[in-house]
């Protein structure tokens, strides 16, 4: 359901029209997104609005899977084919025949299973891996990936005729630094969520701790902001959420980005690097994981670091 994605900026906004229009169609849709932006979400709301709702969907992370099993999931393979083949297997694209098949993370397939897929998407046929004749299946492909897919071409990892067969739609999911506007509706919908889910009295954010949330980069995106609020939910229900009670990590990762501005005769990287380190140690008494935590690096990282620049 798109009703399932929260959201109101303008960018967001834009590609949820997008969506809807191919949701009504067979078309070949390619999702693009960071990590947690939405793209599982949104390929079922494409599936479950189309024309194919009541029809299998089948999903396949290309990359949970060892390559050389990758092509017999995707296409099946008949007894015998290869060390381990005792039975006949039907592959997804079989199995989502009539229906849609959800390729996540796309980028990792194999370069001979993408000659393949490109094979199926401009014939309609399939061929499973061993002795047997093509066949011809009727699937929707929903492909997603949150790999920059030209830069793979430019490295010789993608195919590009495979990339412009399936970029026909293409759907870019814009990270949440990118929908700032979105942050705040999606804090209220999780802290509803989650305060009820786990009946407990609903948090309150202070303005200053919304400004933090507001701030903060969200390399995680809507997932990490979830997690967030189901923990805040939990070891905060009910309070009034001042900037300082956000529990450790979460002020440790709610670091402001982008704050340093490299003055115009530049830096001596290395001498600030030390710099900030001995301030860590020196601000938590020579504790290094909590230095470590300071400085938003693991303790090994610190120690190795540290052991670089000769450091105690
Ligand atoms: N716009 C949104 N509104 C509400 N919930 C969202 C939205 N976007 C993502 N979510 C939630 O965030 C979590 C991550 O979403 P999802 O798994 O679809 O991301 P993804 O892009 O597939 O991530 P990954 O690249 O890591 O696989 C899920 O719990 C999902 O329900
Ligand atoms: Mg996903």
């Amino acid at each position: 359901m798109f009703n399932a994605l929260i959201g109101q900026a303008p960018n967001f906004e834009a590609m949820l029209r997008s969506a809807k229009m191919v949701a009504a169609t067979d078309v070949t849709v390619l999702i693009y997104g960071e990590t947690g932006t939405g793209k599982e979400l949104l390929a079922n709301a494409l599936q479950s609005q189309g024309p194919r709702a009541r029809k299998p969907y089948i999903t396949l992370n290309c990359a949970a899977l060892p390559e050389s099993l990758v092509e017999s999931e995707l296409f099946g393979h008949r007894r015998g084919a290869f060390t381990g083949a005792v039975a006949n297997q039907t592959g997804r694209l079989q199995a989502a025949d009539g229906g849609t098949l959800f390729m996540d993370e796309a980028d990792s397939l194999p370069l001979p299973v993408q000659a393949k897929l490109l094979r199926f998407l401009e014939t309609g046929d399939i061929q499973p891996v061993g002795d047997s004749p093509p066949f011809r299946v009727d699937v929707r492909i929903i492909a997603a990936t949150n790999v920059n897919l030209e830069e793979k071409i430019a490295k010789g990892e993608f195919r590009k005729d495979l990339y412009y067969r399936l970029n026909v739609v293409p759907l870019e999911i814009p990270p949440l630094r990118e929908r700032m506007g979105d942050i705040q509706l999606l804090l209220n919908h999780f802290l509803r969520h989650f305060a009820t889910a786990h009946k407990q009295p609903q948090p309150t954010l202070s303005n200053r701790t919304l400004a933090r949330f507001l701030d903060y980069g969200w390399p995680g995106n809507v997932r990490e902001l979830r997690n967030v609020c189901e923990r805040l939910c939990i070891l905060l229900a009910g309070r009034h959420i001042e900037e300082e009670e956000l529990p450790e990590d979460i002020a440790r990762t709610t670091v402001q980005w982008g704050e340093f501005i490299l003055p115009d005769e530049g830096v001596e990287l290395e001498q600030l690097e030390i710099g900030l380190i001995q301030q860590a140690l020196d601000r938590t008494h020579d504790n290094r994981s909590r230095a470590a935590r300071l400085l938003g690096i693991t303790r090994d990282t610190l120690l190795y670091r540290m052991q670089k620049y000769n450091m105690r």
